[in-house]
């Protein structure tokens, strides 16, 4: 699913990146009471976390990029991510002063199996991971890039299995995917698939780090049957041990949030806990 959402989404982290070299590490503090929930909150703006953290359910964080843009509440992990190839420069310098400051995990590309997002092929992306991810594998846990969940041929989980024929010496940890699509059936199948997908090759996590239904890519349509979905999904994640963290599409007004404060959405999202 491609949407102008995260289109935008990849400029503003660029600006943001780009603007505040500074601002990686000042945030990240030792925890106090951690959570040790799959859940995570997708953000954009970062002052709009706390109100999904505040409910002590939701364990880590992650902006698709690896500059926090602020401070995160404590006891958040900040999981970095890198991208796509716009954001190789920069990238050592952050990535290693977040991991200093207590990062532990590293995502890969965002849907490289798309045209409008990190667009690699398996193979190059496979050559991008040795060269820029793969180093830091004694210090950190990593994640694949994260693929769509489209079933068209070369993308989504077949992407990643030609990707993985490239990157077996890759030291990856966990299988990253993203699903949008029509009901909680249709997720919980996708999701099983990654599972098994992400066994084949002996991967004991599976993330799934943005999901919605196709009605709320752009903002949620419908507030009751949103929450509904989000209670199902969250309840049937939290029961799957191969699956290890998640986070809903995405931690922001209209979405999880109304006017800043958890909403129906956000409230579901938030009041179950493993
Ligand atoms: C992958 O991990 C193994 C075991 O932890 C380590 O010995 C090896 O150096 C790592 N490979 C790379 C390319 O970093
Ligand atoms: C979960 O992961 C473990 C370790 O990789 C694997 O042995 C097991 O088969 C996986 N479970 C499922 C349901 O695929």
């Amino acid at each position: 699913m491609v949407s102008f959402t995260k289109l935008f989404t990849a400029g503003l982290v660029a600006t943001t990146a780009l603007a505040q070299p500074h601002a990686m590490h000042r945030s990240l503090h030792k925890a106090q009471k951690r959570s040790t929930s799959k859940r995570g909150a997708a953000y954009n703006d970062v002052s709009a976390v706390s109100s999904l953290t505040s409910s002590g359910t939701v364990s880590w964080a992650y902006n698709w990029a690896f500059s926090l843009d602020g401070n995160l509440p404590s006891g958040v992990d900040y999981v970095p991510m890198l991208w796509g190839a716009k954001f190789f420069g920069g990238w050592i310098t952050g990535i290693e002063s977040l991991l200093s400051s207590g990062s532990n995990y590293i995502m890969g590309f965002n849907e490289p199996d798309m045209s409008s997002q990190a667009n690699m092929s398996p193979s190059e992306a496979a050559g991008y991971y040795n060269q820029y991810i793969t180093p830091y594998s004694g210090s950190a846990k990593l994640i694949s890039p994260s693929v769509t969940s489209s079933t068209d041929d070369g993308k989504g989980l077949s992407w990643f299995e030609e990707f993985m024929s490239d990157c077996s010496s890759c030291n990856i940890t966990g299988l990253a995917v993203h699903w949008y699509g029509n009901s909680i059936d249709e997720f919980k199948s996708f999701v099983q698939q990654a599972v098994s997908t992400a066994s084949n090759y002996n991967l004991p996590e599976v993330w799934v780090t943005e999901f919605a239904l196709n009605s709320d890519v752009s903002g949620v349509t419908d507030q009751s049957s949103a929450a509904d979905f989000v209670n199902q999904a969250v309840t049937w994640m939290d029961s799957q041990t191969n699956v290890t963290r998640y986070s809903y599409f995405m931690c922001a007004d209209n979405y999880l949030l109304t006017n800043g404060a958890l909403n129906t959405v956000g409230t579901a999202y938030t009041s179950t806990s493993d």
